[in-house]
């Protein structure tokens, strides 16, 4: 299977995660989001779309060149789930918002969507990447909750291998 993963991140630590999620599954490829990534996902079986949130519950800036465009996405066959930065403690009616924005932009897109993660340990008011319960994705809080990152993307990518076997 052909993973890869895209993110944005405007400080780091987005990318951080995106490179220890890469690690994990010992083979995925790691790009930053540009505008050429739409036709580059059309190479990958299992697309892990990452970012943070900013300004107040946006997904980080370097999503913005091709957000429009992940609604024409034909991504019928293909796996695809979502991991998020953000700050529950200071945003928390936005918490890691950008990862409902992204899902909600391939709503008709034909992916399956994997990955969903429990709510258990964290603590905000409202966050677009909510449903049923769950989180779309991977939820992480470098800001306030770093000793657990590690951890939490590990416990993910278990998750994500077995839903995808
Ligand atoms: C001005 C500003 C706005 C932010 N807005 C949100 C937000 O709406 N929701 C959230 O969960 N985090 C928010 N954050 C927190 C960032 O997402 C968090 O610091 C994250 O770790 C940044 O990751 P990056 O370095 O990959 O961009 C905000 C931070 C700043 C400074």
């Amino acid at each position: 299977m052909k993973i890869a993963i895209f993110y944005g991140s405007m400080t780091g630590n987005t990318e951080s995660a995106a490179k220890t999620i890469a690690e994990k599954f010992g083979g995925a490829e790691c790009f930053a989001v540009d505008a050429g990534s739409l036709t580059k996902m059309a190479d990958y079986d299992l697309i892990l779309l990452g970012s943070s949130t900013w300004g107040i519950g946006d997904p980080e800036d370097s999503w913005d060149v091709l957000l429009g465009d992940l609604a024409s996405l034909h991504l019928e066959g293909k796996f695809v789930s979502f991991f998020g930065m953000g700050n529950q403690d200071g945003f928390g009616d936005s918490y890691v918002d950008a990862m409902g924005v992204l899902k909600e932009a391939l709503s008709g897109s034909g992916a399956t969507f994997v990955g969903t993660w429990p709510t258990d340990g964290y603590s905000f008011t409202e966050s677009k990447s909510l449903e049923n319960g769950a989180f779309v994705g991977l939820a992480l809080d470098d800001d306030n909750q770093p000793g657990q990152t590690d951890a939490r993307i590990a416990a993910w990518v278990e998750k994500l291998q077995s839903e995808v076997a």
